[in-house]
C-alpha cells in the first residue's frame, strides 16, 4: 500500500524533508502547503511538485492521508489537533506542545480520533542514541545510574534570524524573548529513550547573563534565564541532568552520556567513548544503525542522518497502521518535564512533581 503526504510549513526546516518523502517507495503523492505564496511557489518549482495548498485549513479539506507539520513551535499542538480532527494522520516537528494543557489535549485527541500521531524528535535517531538504546537492551550498562543530555546553541549562531523569520512583524527585542526549557526535547529524549523510564520530579536553576538584550522580563516569555540546568528523578530510580544553554562559548551540539553499574558511555566534541571497570575505548558510531528503503539509505539527510529515519518511521507507521516509536505518549514525556523544570527554576529550584500521561495502550 502507498500513502499521500502533505508537507505543511516550508520555512527554514520543512523543505529539508521534501526529497525524502518524494523518494520513499511507499509514498505515492506529495503535496506542499504554506501561508506564504512566494515560498510555496518557489518550493513547488524547486521540487517539481504540482499539488499545493495555501493553508492548513485548505489542506485539511483535501483527500491527503497524512500531514507533516513543520510550522512555528507554538502552533504544533493546535494544528496537530485540528488535522487529526479532520481525519489526517499527523507528524509535527518538535516541540510537541507548549504547555501541560496542550499535552493533555494532544493525548485526548489521539485517543478520540484514533489517528496516528508522531513527533519528529531528531535526537531519537542520532547514532549515539541508537547505540546506547542497543547497549541498554543488551544490559551492557548494568543498572543505569545517571544520564546527561545537553543542547548547546548560542543565540549568536543564527537564532535571532530564526526567531525573526518565525515571528515576522511581531518580532522585537522587547517583545519576543524565549525560555530555553520550553525547547527541551533534544536533550530529554536521550535519557528517556535509552533508559525506557520517564521523569517524575525536577529541581532546576537558571543563569542570568548580565544586561541580556534577549532574555528579559518585558517579553512574551517574561524570562531572564539564558541557560537552565535541571536535575530529574527518573521512574526507574536513576537520575538525569539536562542543560539547555543559549549563551555559551561553544560551537553548539546535542551531547549525551550514560553511566551504569557495569558500563558507561561518554560523548563530546572529540568523539564517543565506551568505558567499563577494566578501561575505555574510543568508538565509531555507525550512521546506518537500522535498515531503510534503498533510496533513503543512500542519502540520510541532516541532523546526524536522522531525517531519513524520521521520514521512514512516519510513513511506515501510517502504512502499517502501527504505533510510531515517537508516539504521543512518548512525545509529551520529551517536553512536559521542561515546562515544569522552568517553573522550578523560577521558584529558585523548588522540587516539583512532573505529570505523566502513562504508556501507550497495548
Ligand atoms: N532538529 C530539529 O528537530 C529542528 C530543527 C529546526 C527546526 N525545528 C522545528 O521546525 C519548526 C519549523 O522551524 P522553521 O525554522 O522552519 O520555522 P519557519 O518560521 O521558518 O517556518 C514555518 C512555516 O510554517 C508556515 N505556516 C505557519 N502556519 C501555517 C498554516 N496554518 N498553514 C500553512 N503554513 C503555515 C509559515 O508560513 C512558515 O513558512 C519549528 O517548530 C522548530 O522547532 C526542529
Amino acid at each position: 500500500m502507498s500513502i499521500s503526504i502533505g508537507i505543511v510549513g516550508l520555512g527554514m526546516f520543512g523543505p529539508s524533508f521534501i526529497s525524502h518523502y518524494k523518494k520513499h517507495p511507499d509514498v505515492s503523492r506529495v503535496a506542499l502547503c504554506d501561508l506564504k505564496a512566494d515560498r510555496l511557489a518557489q518550493m513547488a518549482k524547486q521540487f517539481e511538485i504540482e499539488e499545493t495548498y495555501s493553508s492548513l485549513d485548505e489542506i485539511c479539506k483535501s483527500d491527503i492521508d497524512a500531514l507533516v507539520i513543520i510550522t512555528q513551535p507554538w502552533l504544533h499542538a493546535r494544528q496537530a489537533i485540528q488535522a487529526m480532527k479532520a481525519g489526517k494522520h499527523v507528524y509535527t516537528a518538535v516541540p510537541a506542545a507548549q504547555s501541560l494543557d496542550e499535552c493533555d489535549e494532544l493525548i485526548e485527541t489521539v485517543k478520540k480520533t484514533g489517528m496516528i500521531y508522531m513527533n519528529g524528535e531528531t535526537s531519537y535517531f542520532y547514532p549515539e542514541t541508537a547505540f546506547c538504546r542497543k547497549k541498554a537492551k543488551e544490559g551492557a550498562f548494568g543498572h543505569i545510574v545517571y544520564t546527561e543530555g545537553e543542547y548547546f546553541h548560542d543565540m549568536s549562531h543564527g537564532l535571532y534570524d530564526v526567531s525573526k523569520g518565525r515571528w515576522g512583524a511581531q518580532w522585537g527585542w522587547d517583545k519576543t524573548g524565549d525560555a530555553p526549557m520550553y525547547y527541551p526535547s533534544h536533550s530529554i529524549c536521550f535519557s528517556i529513550s535509552v533508559t525506557g523510564a520517564y521523569m517524575t520530579e525536577v529541581s532546576a536553576q537558571g543563569f542570568i547573563y548580565p544586561n541580556d538584550e534577549w532574555f528579559r522580563k518585558d517579553t512574551i516569555w517574561k524570562n531572564e534565564f539564558s541557560n537552565e540546568v535541571a536535575l530529574f528523578r527518573m521512574s526507574d530510580g536513576s537520575i538525569a541532568r539536562i542543560c539547555e544553554f543559549r549563551r555559551i562559548g561553544h560551537p553548539g551540539c546535542v551531547r549525551s552520556c550514560v553511566y551504569g553499574t557495569e558500563g558507561s558511555f561518554e560523548h563530546n566534541l572529540a568523539g564517543a567513548v565506551w568505558a567499563d571497570k577494566h578501561g575505555s575505548q574510543v568508538i565509531q558510531l555507525p550512521m546506518d544503525h537500522e535498515p531503510l528503503p534503498e533510496p533513503l539509505a543512500k542519502d540520510l539527510g541532516g541532523h546526524s542522518g536522522s531525517h531519513a529515519y524520521l521520514v521512514h518511521e512516519f510513513v511506515d507507521s501510517v502504512n502499517r497502521e502501527r504505533l510510531p516509536r515517537i508516539n504521543v505518549w512518548e512525545a509529551v514525556r520529551y517536553c512536559a518535564p521542561g515546562f515544569v523544570a522552568h517553573e522550578s527554576a523560577l521558584r529558585g529550584g523548588e522540587l516539583l512533581k512532573i505529570p505523566d500521561w502513562g504508556d501507550p495502550p497495548k
